[in-house]
Parts: structure tokens; C-alpha cells; sequence
């Protein structure tokens, strides 16, 4: 079965000149969204499921490419909360798919803690079946301390989810009184997203010619560079990456400017010790769940 880990997918042609690549600014994120699985399926002629196979594989081959170039976070769209209303059956394939990997990824727990990889999953994780959500969640403890790299797969995931999901739990400080209205700013709300822990995207990809945003990561891109791509996401390949980091660094160049990034300026210790309750119950719900 097809592994998180690809393999020697990269000739030493494309190694030389991942290596050009990286005498520039490498991006430290990067966002996909995987686009174009199914009518990769309908152009080979294969079932939708096998499409969506075909996407997956892509996408440890990407995370190889990725690992290689020195990108240190990648996040993924592989599932949206739009996405249950497709039909019964290509949920369920999503859902069958989505157990099948996971479970292999716990199956490959000594590879990612060899290679510090820590996995995410951010989204609206209740309206997944139960078994899914255990997996996840004891994927998600099991690589948390993780840091050389990180993986954050958006499934079941949109963005205005992910910000009313803050607002509550910043309506909820309130009314506690851990925090007062005061104390509401965009850094807040930031440190209350599913993302809370990641920097914005550097990069965001899209495949397929489709040129909308999809309700992904609104809240985080505004300082990202965009490239869309006609290329189907089963189809992408190394020299599409490639020539997207290559723009960026263009573009890093001629603006010198980096993306907008989160300040890091001091909080409250009352904000403080409020965004430390909302860690610990997160943490303590994982615990239960797994
Ligand atoms: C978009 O293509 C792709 C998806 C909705 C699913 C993406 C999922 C994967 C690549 C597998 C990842 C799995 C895990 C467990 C991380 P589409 O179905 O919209 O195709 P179309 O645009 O051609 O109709
Ligand atoms: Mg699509």
C-alpha cells in the first residue's frame, strides 16, 4: 500500500536543480489545493476512487519534493465541509481513503519520528465518522512534539468554519471572564484558528485551471503569493514546484518584502493564561477521543 513516504522519486538531474533552487529564499509554507482528481479519472479512464488514489500518491511525492527543497510546513486542502454534499458514495470512498492512510500512517510511526514530522489535521473534525476521528486525533498526539517538519491536511475543513470556530471560543473567554472585549484583536482570533500554531503560507497553489479560492485558509493569505496551474493535480510534477518557487524568489527579489506575517508582539498574561485554557481543553478532548 502506498506510503506517506515516496521513494527515490527524485533523478539526480532534478536534484541539481532543487539545489540551484535553494541558493535563493526558500519558503517556509506552503498551501495546495488539490484539484482535479476526478477528471484526471475521466481523461484515463479509470473509476473516481482510483482518481483520488492517484491524488494521494501525488501527494507524498510532493511532500518528498517539498522535504527536499527545505519547506518546512505544508498545508494541504484534501477534504472540505462542501465536499459532503457530493454524492453518497465518493464521501464515503473519501472517508474509506482518508481511514485506510491514516491507519498507515500510525503503521509508519517509526519513519516520522525519525524524521520529526508532525501532522495536523485542522477542521470541523466532529462531523467525521468517530473511528476517523480517533485515528486522527491519535495520529496528532502521537507526532505533536514533532518540529523539522510539519504536515497540515485541511479535511473537513472550511475557512469561515475555522473563524466562526474562533469567534466561539473567543465569545466563550468572554463570557467566563478570562478575557474582556478589550482584549479582542486580530492576534487573538489568530491564536484561536484551527491554524493557530502555523505562520501564514508563503505560497498557495492551486491545480486544475480553477481560479477561486474554494473558502481555504481566507484569514491567513493575505499576504501570499498565488499561482494557478492548468496542470491536474495527479498530473503535477516535480518542475510545476519547481517553477512556482522559482517566481516566488523572483518576486521576494524585486519586492523585498516577505508575506505578512503574524506579529509576535507581547500579549497580556490574562490573554495569556486564557489561550493556555483553550490548549489544555483542546489537548484534553484529544485524550479522550484517542
Ligand atoms: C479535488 O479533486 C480533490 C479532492 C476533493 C480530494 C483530495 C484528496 C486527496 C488528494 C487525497 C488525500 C487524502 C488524504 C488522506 C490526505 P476533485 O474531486 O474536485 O476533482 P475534479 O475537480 O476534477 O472534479
Ligand atoms: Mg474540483
Amino acid at each position: 500500500m502506498m506510503s506517506w513516504f515516496a521513494e527515490e522519486s527524485i533523478t539526480t538531474f532534478q536534484k541539481f536543480c532543487i539545489n540551484v533552487i535553494k541558493c535563493g529564499p526558500i519558503p517556509k509554507h506552503i498551501a495546495f489545493i488539490m484539484d482535479g482528481n476526478r477528471r484526471y479519472a475521466t481523461k484515463t479512464n479509470v473509476q473516481k476512487a482510483e482518481g483520488h488514489l492517484k491524488g494521494f500518491e501525488k501527494l507524498a511525492e510532493c511532500l518528498e519534493w517539498c522535504r527536499e527543497l527545505g519547506i518546512r510546513e505544508v498545508t494541504v486542502y484534501a477534504f472540505s465541509i462542501e465536499n459532503f454534499k457530493r454524492s453518497k458514495e465518493e464521501v464515503e470512498t473519501l472517508m474509506g481513503l482518508a481511514r485506510e492512510k491514516f491507519q498507515k500512517l500510525l503503521e509508519e510511526k517509526d519513519r516520522l519520528m525519525k524524521e520529526g514530522v508532525c501532522i495536523r489535521v485542522i477542521g470541523n473534525l466532529s462531523l467525521l465518522p468517530e473511528d476517523l476521528q480517533e485515528l486522527i486525533t491519535k495520529a496528532m498526539l502521537l507526532t505533536k512534539d514533532n518540529n523539522r517538519s510539519i504536515l497540515n491536511v485541511a479535511f473537513s475543513y472550511t475557512s469561515r468554519d475555522e473563524i466562526i470556530h474562533s469567534i466561539k471560543t473567543v465569545i466563550e473567554g468572554v463570557t467566563n471572564d478570562d478575557i474582556s472585549i478589550d482584549d479582542i484583536d486580530e492576534e487573538l482570533l489568530s491564536s484561536c484558528l484551527y491554524m493557530h500554531k502555523s505562520p501564514n503560507p508563503d505560497i498557495l497553489i492551486r491545480t486544475s485551471g480553477e481560479v477561486r479560492l474554494s473558502d481555504f485558509l481566507l484569514w491567513q493569505l493575505s499576504g501570499t503569493e498565488i499561482y494557478f496551474t492548468d496542470v491536474l493535480w495527479p498530473e503535477f510534477c516535480i518542475w510545476h514546484l519547481l517553477g512556482c518557487v522559482f517566481k516566488y524568489q523572483r518576486s521576494v527579489f524585486s519586492s523585498k518584502q516577505l508575506s505578512h506575517q503574524k506579529s509576535n508582539s507581547e500579549r497580556s498574561p490574562i490573554v495569556d493564561a486564557f489561550l493556555q485554557k483553550v490548549e489544555n481543553t483542546r489537548l484534553t478532548r484529544s485524550i479522550i477521543k484517542a
